[in-house]
């Protein structure tokens, strides 16, 4: 049994209710999910109310809504007030969950640099974006003002969530700008970093070295173990591409919490992520040793939002995946699916009022995997998503 077993919520491409978001952490208890990873900024939302830079509440709205399948002409979302994230926060607490806000630095920002734009490197109006894709308007991590705005903002996340864990994101971060910034070149040289995921990681080590002087353990993506320069302080999640950098990571004694995305990610649909492919996810990765597979702590399923407007697709996407996954972070899947299949069942008619995905959908033949996967790509590699790749 995993110590961290965990559920992840992107609220920042579509924000929920926070009765639906207190719906939901009804359920954990049961499937014992202790943390509940609240994915809070991104390119296309900010939801994290501010004090001190009041701009981000308002700058985080989207003023309308593209993401492929679905187009909506209007404004989308606002920031939970504190009020309502202490809330959720104790909501969780009274069921023995712990809230890791994430807080995605220094990629996956345009959000925040469309409130604060001289935090990147052009200083250029940055604008939020309305459709899905990986966004070259990052932080630039030359300037002094980008760490102690940071900081600033993360203090303002301490002290709403108490936590152990904080998510600092780190994934998909572009070096375009990094590349053409000379204050970026400059600090590159007198860093004596060789590459640039070294060079974010650079900034990624100072971020960590602060939240642990704060007593808080950092997770990161596991773009960053691609450099072998992260903090072993650090914990990473591994979701995509090779896990041979993670598993060096595991095996010199850092840690790690595993999400491959073929199997704990929910957003796809389950002609591509049948309930048997999660069910069948093991806690292992290619090479590891004994002592580097004791340091994986735990295993999470994540639900991003892109095409997730509505409270009930989002609980078919969830349910009932996320009791494959519990079981294999309890360590008891061992039972063969079809007796698993009963356990659902059960567990089905004790989380009354959630909406489950048709069972005849759970687990499909082999040929719908395909059909799944070509539907999957004409849907997201939209025009828009291949422009801004190739730019
Ligand atoms: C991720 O799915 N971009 C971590
Ligand atoms: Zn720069």
């Amino acid at each position: 049994m995993f110590e961290y077993r965990g559920f992840m919520l992107d609220s920042a491409r579509h924000m929920q209710k926070i009765e639906e978001i207190k719906k939901l952490i009804d359920t954990l208890p049961l499937l014992k999910i202790n943390k509940f990873h609240w994915h809070l900024t991104d390119d296309q939302g900010w939801r994290f109310e501010s004090e001190k830079f009041p701009e981000l509440n308002s700058a985080g709205i989207r003023p309308y809504s593209d993401f492929g399948k679905t187009y909506v002409n209007e404004p989308h979302g606002r920031v939970y007030t504190k009020d309502e994230m202490r809330e959720i926060v104790a909501y969780c607490a009274e069921r023995g969950i712990e809230v890791i806000p994430e807080f995605d630095i220094p990629g996956h920002t345009s959000a925040l640099l469309s409130a604060i734009p001289y935090l990147s490197c052009t200083g250029e109006d940055v604008k939020i974006k309305t459709h899905q894709g990986i966004f070259k308007d990052v932080l630039c991590l030359a300037k002094e003002e980008t760490y102690n705005t940071v900081i600033q903002i993360i203090d303002e996340f301490l002290e709403i969530f108490p936590g152990e864990y904080f998510h600092i994101g780190g994934d998909e971060t572009p070096s375009k700008h990094w590349k053409s910034c000379p204050e970026c070149q400059k600090h590159m040289k007198e860093l004596g970093v060789e590459n640039y995921t070294e060079y974010q990681n650079c900034f990624m080590n100072r971020i960590v070295d602060y939240l642990e002087s704060k007593g808080r353990h950092c997770i990161v993506w596991n773009d960053s173990a691609k450099a072998g320069n992260l903090d072993k302080r650090a914990i990473i999640q591994y979701w995509k591409e090779s896990p041979k950098p993670t598993v060096s990571f595991l095996n010199e004694g850092g840690k790690a919490i595993l999400s491959p995305f073929s199997y704990c990610y929910f957003d796809y649909d389950y002609n591509i992520t049948p309930l048997n492919r999660t069910y069948s996810l093991k806690a292992d990765l290619p090479g590891l040793t004994e002592e580097g597979k004791k340091n994986i702590i735990g295993i999470e399923g994540t639900l991003w939002t892109e095409y997730v407007t509505e409270n009930q697709q989002l609980e078919k996407l969830i349910f009932p995946r996320l009791i494959a996954l519990s079981k294999v972070a309890l360590g008891e899947s061992g039972k063969p699916y079809n007796e698993f299949i009963k356990d659902v069942q059960e567990i089905k008619n004790q989380l009354k009022g959630i909406e489950f995905c048709d069972e005849k959908d759970w687990t499909k033949p082999r040929a719908s995997m395909i059909y799944g996967w070509l539907k999957y790509v004409r849907e997201n590699i939209t025009i828009d998503f291949v422009k801004e790749l190739i730019s």
